[in-house]
C-alpha cells in the first residue's frame, strides 16, 4: 500500500498516545508470569505487543480485553503449558528475545518464529549466554527459528554484555528470575531499563559499569500496571511540531524514563522548544506533559554514550537534522543495520533519492545539502520507524512525498494517520 502525504501549514492540538511498546512488552510477560489477574491500563495498540501476547496465550495465559485495558490471568512459577504450535514471534525482536530467555528456563520443548525481516536479525547474542546458563537452544546458523529443550535447572551467571542492547540485557535478567543464585549482568552503556524498574531489581555501579541483579526472588506478582504513552511514536509529532511554522503541541502522560529520553535531550541541544508542563510515576516509570512549539534547529555532535538511548530515534533524528542548520552526523551506531530494516542503507537510500549528499558508514551516516523539490516516492523497507521518518519528511516538503509498503506502521502506531490529521492544519 502506498500512501500519500501533502505539505501542511500548522500543527496544533493535543495528543494522548498509546503506551509505551517496550513497557507494554513487559508488562504482559510480567503479568503472564505471574499468579493470578493483573490489570494493565493503555496498552500499546502495535502488532509487536500482539505478536507477544498470542506467544503467551499459547503458553496458557488468559487475556481478557475492553478497549486500552487488558485483563491478564497468569500462570505463576514454572505454570506455563508446552505450547501445540511453534511460538510465532512476527516482526517482533523484544517478543523474541524477552521469550527465549523465559522459553529457556521452562520443562517442555518449544519452538519460536517469526518474520523475514526478523528471520535475518542476530540471535546469537542471547543463545551464546543463555548456554552458558545450560539452556539447550539450536538455531539457524544464529538466526530463527529457535528450538529450546526442556532443561532440568538453570544456572545464574555473572556476564559483561558485549552489545548495548536492553532486549539482551532483558532476555537474560528473565531467564535469571527462574535461578537460585543470583544472576549478574554487568552494562558499560546503559540502555532501557524497564525490566529493573517494573522487576524492582537492585542495580549498583562500578567504575561507570551498571551491574544488575536477579534471581527466584524477584519473580513477578500480580497487581496493576499503568503504561506511560511510547515517546518513540511522539518523538515523530514532536519533530513535525519543532519543524512547522506557528506550531504547538501538547502531549500527554509521555514515558519520560532517563533510559528514553536522549531524543528529548539531544532536540533540545539543538535549539527545540519543549517543556516538561508536568511529571508524575507510576510503577517506577516516570511520566509527563510535554509542551512543543516551533523552533529553528542546528546541528549537535551526538556522543557514542547517547546511542543507545535514542537507537529508535535516530531515523526521525536524521529528518531534524536535515532541516537544521548545519550537516548532521551520527557515528557508532552499528546496531542500526540490526534493526527490522537496515536502519543506515534505508535511510542514506531515501535522502540519496532527493539528490541530498550523504555518506555513509559501517556505523552511520552524514547527511547534507538541501532537499530538490521533486516529487519523490520514499521506501519504508518494510520497516515502521523509516515509513514514518519519511511520512514526517513528506509532510515538510513543498512537494509533498509519497511512502510505499506504508502498511507496516502499525507494526508501532496502526493509528499513526488519525494521529496526524487530528493535529495538522
Ligand atoms: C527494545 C530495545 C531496543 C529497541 C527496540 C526495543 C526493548 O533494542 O531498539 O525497539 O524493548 O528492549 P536493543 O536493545 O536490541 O538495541
Amino acid at each position: 500500500m502506498e500512501e500519500k502525504f501533502n505539505h501542511i501549514n500548522r500543527v496544533k492540538g493535543e495528543l494522548f498516545l498509546p503506551g509505551d511498546k517496550s513497557i507494554s512488552h513487559r508488562a504482559v510477560i510480567f503479568s503472564a508470569m505471574a499468579k493470578g489477574k493483573t490489570l494493565i491500563k493503555n496498552l500499546s495498540e502495535s502488532e509487536d505487543v500482539k505478536s507477544t501476547i498470542s506467544c503467551l496465550q499459547n503458553l496458557g495465559a488468559e487475556f481478557t480485553f475492553d478497549r486500552n485495558r487488558v485483563e491478564v490471568d497468569g500462570t505463576g512459577y514454572l505454570g506455563f503449558s508446552k505450547p501445540t504450535q511453534p511460538l510465532y514471534a512476527g516482526n517482533s525482536g523484544t517478543t523474541t528475545r524477552l521469550l527465549t530467555g523465559l522459553l529457556s528456563a521452562q520443562k517442555f520443548d518449544s519452538v519460536i518464529t517469526g518474520d523475514d525481516s526478523l528471520s535475518s536479525r542476530p540471535m546469537n547474542r542471547i543463545t551464546t549466554p543463555l548456554r552458558m546458563m545450560g539452556a539447550y537452544i539450536t538455531d539457524n546458523d544464529g538466526k530463527l527459528p529457535l528450538q529450546i529443550s526442556n532443561v532440568k535447572h538453570l544456572n545464574s551467571i555473572a556476564y559483561q554484555l558485549p552489545v548495548a542492547s536492553a532486549q539482551l540485557k532483558s532476555c537474560l535478567l528473565i531467564a535469571g528470575l527462574h535461578c537460585d543464585e543470583e544472576t549478574c549482568l554487568i552494562e558499560d552503556i546503559p540502555t532501557r531499563n524497564h525490566t529493573e524498574l517494573l522487576l524492582g531489581l537492585s542495580s549498583t555501579k562500578k567504575a561507570g559499569a551498571t551491574y544488575i541483579y536477579s534471581s527466584k526472588r524477584n519473580y513477578p506478582v500480580s497487581g496493576e500496571y499503568i503504561i506511560p504513552s511510547d515517546i518513540s511514536t511522539a518523538a515523530f509529532f514532536i519533530v513535525l511540531t519543532l519543524l512547522s511554522k506557528d506550531s504547538e503541541l501538547i502531549l500527554k502522560n509521555v514515558s519520560l524514563n532517563e533510559t528514553r529520553t536522549g531524543i528529548l535531550k539531544v532536540l533540545r541541544a539543538m535549539g527545540g522548544n519543549i517543556e516538561i508542563i508536568s511529571e508524575n510515576t507510576s510503577n517506577n516509570e516516570k511520566y509527563g506533559d510535554l509542551r512543543i512549539s516551533s523552533s529553528k534547529l542546528v546541528n549537535v555532535p551526538l556522543e557514542a554514550s547517547i546511542i543507545p538511548n535514542i537507537i529508535d530515534e535516530i531515523p526521525i533524528l536524521a529528518v531534524a537534522g536535515l532541516f537544521a542548520e548545519g550537516v548532521f552526523k551520527i557515528r557508532n551506531a552499528l546496531e542500526l543495520r540490526m534493526k527490522e530494516s537496515d536502519r543506515i542503507k534505508s535511510v542514506c537510500s531515501n535522502f540519496r533519492q532527493l539528490g541530498l549528499q550523504v555518506e555513509e558508514f559501517n556505523d552511520g551516516f552524514i547527511i547534507g545539502g538541501s532537499a530538490k523539490n521533486k516529487k519523490v516516492i520514499f521506501e519504508s523497507f518494510g520497516d515502521h520507524r523509516i515509513a514514518m521518518a519519511f511520512s514526517i519528511f513528506s509532510l515538510l516538503l513543498e512537494e509533498g512525498g509519497k511512502i510505499n509498503n506504508f502498511e507496516c506502521v502499525k507494526i508501532s502506531n496502526p493509528n499513526f494517520i488519525s494521529q496526524l490529521k487530528s493535529i495538522c492544519r
